[in-house]
């Protein structure tokens, strides 16, 4: 075993988090644990896996709930294509693999949902495979340990992190390896002002010697990231408030939002407009709420919701009316949510 191996597992093994998807012999846990880590914090992550393994404790379970009731229970998560791809590779895994998550490399990245890093991330930590992964806090920490300068996020980083990360796999342990990394990105090894003093690669670490810890993990510079402006139109009668269901594929796919629309201005002409173009719904903008902004991963969006008065709705719309006190039900990005509350608070 290298010194950088065993200095990680001497240490994860004195310092590793007491996470609840740790320890657990359960590969469908692992499974779902790793799916909601991607791209969100683990602080964040805890509270949506217990409730998760109270409601589909099984693989079984998330196959046979409604996608309605998935998308729900990962409402808040965000990227909800990864919950639409866990069921969906639930429902297979139940139909071909006798409802057991198959351990071997190629069959789970044959899984929607479930790429190189997540496939690794299993078949090591639920299956004890001798095999490394590769993630942000990971491509950190050997960026930095050995120095490597070219960027992360490409082709030639990659393939010379992923070498490193293999090169380094310590017989027998790769899943606690794997996790050890994770950690110490988490909480030693951080993106900005990292604790190198309590680093346990510290002595080895090429960054650290050279004083590039901070340049490390070089990234390719990115373009700016755009900004939307849309308006929703709110329409409310007889404590009923009207939703469309978005299409399945694509960002917040299958979720519930206030008829809504692009506009190049902040103004009741522009949402009108739009929203007629859009559904050949006919509004009357009658009240600007407060607007609601998020940041989403490849633009900005600040949404401005209206309340309006309805003129005209088309007989084969696809908007739905919806009791203001079941609008829980109805799973909704951040967004929308936000709007919703707004609407249940003042009861109209
Ligand atoms: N991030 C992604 N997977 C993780 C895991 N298994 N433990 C801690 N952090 C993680």
């Amino acid at each position: 075993m290298s010194e950088f191996s065993s200095r990680i597992l001497n240490w994860y093994d004195r310092h590793a988090r007491v996470l609840p998807w740790r320890g657990h012999p359960d590969a469908y846990a692992v499974w779902v644990s790793e799916i909601m880590l991607q791209q969100t914090r683990v602080e964040t992550v805890i509270p949506y896996f217990e409730r998760w393994m109270r409601q589909f404790p099984t693989v079984g379970a998330l196959a046979e709930a409604p996608e309605q009731v998935v998308l729900s229970a990962w409402e808040g998560l965000g990227y909800y294509s990864r919950a639409r791809n866990l069921h969906k590779a639930a429902r297979i895994v139940v139909s071909d693999h006798n409802g057991q998550l198959p351990g071997d490399l190629i069959q789970l990245r044959k899984l929607p949902g479930i790429g190189r890093y997540t496939a690794a991330a299993i078949a090591s930590i639920a299956f004890g495979q001798d095999i490394a992964t590769l993630d942000g806090n990971l491509k950190r920490v050997f960026a930095r340990v050995f120095d490597v300068s070219a960027p992360a996020d490409g082709p030639a980083g990659e393939e010379i992190l992923w070498a490193l990360a293999e090169k380094h796999v310590p017989p027998g342990r790769a899943g606690d390896y794997n996790q050890a990394l994770m950690d110490l990105g988490a909480t030693v090894c951080l993106p900005k002002n990292p604790f190198c003093l309590l680093c346990p690669l510290a002595e080895l670490c090429k960054a650290r010697a050279l004083g590039v810890q901070d340049e490390r993990p070089m990234m390719k510079p990115k373009a700016p990231v755009p900004h939307k402006l849309k308006a929703a139109a709110v329409l409310v009668a007889d404590g009923k408030t009207l939703l469309k269901q978005r299409p399945a594929e694509g960002l917040l796919g299958g979720l519930w939002e206030f008829p809504s629309a692009e506009v190049d201005a902040d103004s009741p002409e522009a949402l009108a407009a739009a929203i007629e173009t859009e559904y050949r719904l006919r509004v009357n903008p009658m009240a600007r709420m407060d607007e609601v902004r998020h940041a989403y991963t490849h633009f900005k969006l600040t949404e401005i919701p209206w309340r309006c008065e309805l003129i005209h709705i088309p007989e084969d719309s696809l908007l739905k009316w919806v009791e203001i006190t079941e609008l829980l039900q109805y799973p909704m990005g951040k967004v929308d949510r936000a709007i919703a509350k707004k609407i249940e608070k003042s009861g109209k």
